[in-house]
């Protein structure tokens, strides 16, 4: 039995999507031997709660000069952040000189705007080609993974921080004991630790079983978040729900006794427990579920293919990289793939070996259905491929279940 990486107590697997290749890495036509693969299951802690992956993928595998996803791909998502600079500018950097940290600051889109603003900040990320991004428009970035180590020198060259951030990073961090200790090095007496992560609530309520795979080891709820962070002497202050990236908890973390908890915290773990969220039946039922909507797309898809319908992806997203290798879904079901990211055009798909589009050439020739493995993009990319509606075309969505729009 593996033991849960927060608390070392014993994990119980609910669900198990197979072998799966890192979600990130798109090897070049011809290229596709000695892909990696490892296995991708999920389970609980009957300790502390915390759901996570059964299996942990090093991190250089994951995260190096190559890394291909640029956060600021999405217009939604740049103001998002956008917003997000200023409101912790605003509310969490009261003294005259704030510092403000990113962990995982990617192409800098969120710390831009503090830069902008003229305040002190630093981002940390491992990922080079992302990182220089960020410097080409003016942010300061350490190509780094963050760790203690890493927090010990920040504090002891810069000073510490006001507030430290972190995006769709932390649930990327299986070694969360070294990132508390760092924190608690690098954060001022009364600074803050913000992050915001996929909500377990959200992914079990829309079956968006895709946001499991390689780089999200843990599947936040705001009851295994206080658990874990009591561990290192902080307390969960604050929990905001937020619409980004399928649903998301933007959760703040202070010192014990440094805040009074909103009442937003304790009405989140009371709706928690009325839905007993983490519990093993939620667990076990969702697991149905998934098995469910591989059955229901893959026979999908195959009638699409036997009726002579041309079927594309729209969006090599991470997250479709647990979609095509568990269902099973290769160039004889969905042709192409169409997506933005130049790391990842004329490319293949992980694993499943689909050739991956500029979407700019989605319009010379629509096909019959559009699988749409970005759903959540889903109103910008439909509302910008109106055209494709407007000549027939149909969209095809997996979750919460499989329709065809
Ligand atoms: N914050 C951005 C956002 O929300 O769009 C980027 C999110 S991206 C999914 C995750 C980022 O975390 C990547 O740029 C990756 O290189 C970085 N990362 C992974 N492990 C890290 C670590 N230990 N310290 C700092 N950054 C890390
Ligand atoms: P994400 O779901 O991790 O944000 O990844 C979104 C992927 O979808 C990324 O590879 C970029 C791509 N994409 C498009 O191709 N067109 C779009 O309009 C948007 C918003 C994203
Ligand atoms: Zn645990």
């Amino acid at each position: 039995m593996t033991d849960c990486r927060i608390c070392a107590g014993p994990l119980t697997e609910f669900l198990d999507l197979g072998a799966q290749p890192n979600s990130d890495a798109f090897p070049r036509p011809g290229e596709t031997d000695g892909e990696f693969f490892y296995r991708l299951a999920v389970g609980r802690c009957g300790s502390c709660t915390m759901v996570q992956l059964m299996e942990e993928v090093p991190r250089e595998r994951m995260f190096h000069r190559d890394y291909p996803y640029v956060s600021s791909g999405s217009s939604v998502m740049r103001e998002h952040f956008e917003s997000t600079a200023r409101q912790l500018l605003a509310t969490e950097t009261k003294g005259p000189d704030p510092f403000v940290v990113e962990i995982g600051c990617n192409d800098g889109v969120m710390l831009a705007t503090v830069s902008d603003a003229g305040a002190r900040h630093l981002g940390v990320d491992p990922s080079e080609g992302v990182a220089d991004r960020a410097r080409a428009r003016g942010v300061r970035v350490r190509t780094a993974f963050f760790e203690e180590a890493t927090a010990l020198d920040i504090a002891a060259t810069e000073g510490r921080a006001d507030v430290v951030y972190a995006a769709n990073t932390l649930c990327h961090i299986p070694y969360l004991d070294s990132i508390f200790r760092g924190l608690d090095a690098l954060l001022k007496p009364d600074g803050v630790f913000v992050f915001e992560d996929p909500y377990l609530s959200e992914i079990i309520e829309r079956t968006s079983f895709d946001q499991i795979y390689d780089e999200h080891f843990y599947f936040f709820t705001a009851r295994s978040v206080r658990n874990m962070v009591r561990r290192y002497g902080f307390e969960l202050v604050d929990t905001v729900r937020l619409p980004v990236h399928g649903g998301e908890v933007r959760y703040t973390i202070a010192r014990q006794g440094a805040r009074v908890p909103t009442a937003a915290v304790a009405e989140l773990l009371a709706d928690e427990d009325h839905k007993a969220l983490a519990e093993p039946a939620t667990l076990e039922r969702f697991a149905a579920e998934v098995r469910r909507i591989r059955h229901n797309l893959t026979a999908l898809l195959t009638r699409l293919r036997a009726e002579g319908n041309r079927v594309v992806g729209y969006g090599a997203t991470a997250k479709s990289a647990t979609v095509a290798n568990y269902c099973g879904i290769g160039p004889e079901l969905v042709s192409c793939v169409y997506d933005t990211t130049p790391a990842k055009q004329d490319r293949l798909t992980p694993g499943s070996h689909i050739p991956v589009r500029p979407s700019g050439a989605f319009s010379d020739h629509y096909p019959d259905y559009a699988l749409l493995f970005a759903w959540n993009h889903a109103q910008e990319i439909m509302s910008k491929e109106e055209g494709f509606r407007a000549v027939g075309g149909k969209w095809i969505v997996y979750t919460p279940e499989v329709r065809v729009l």
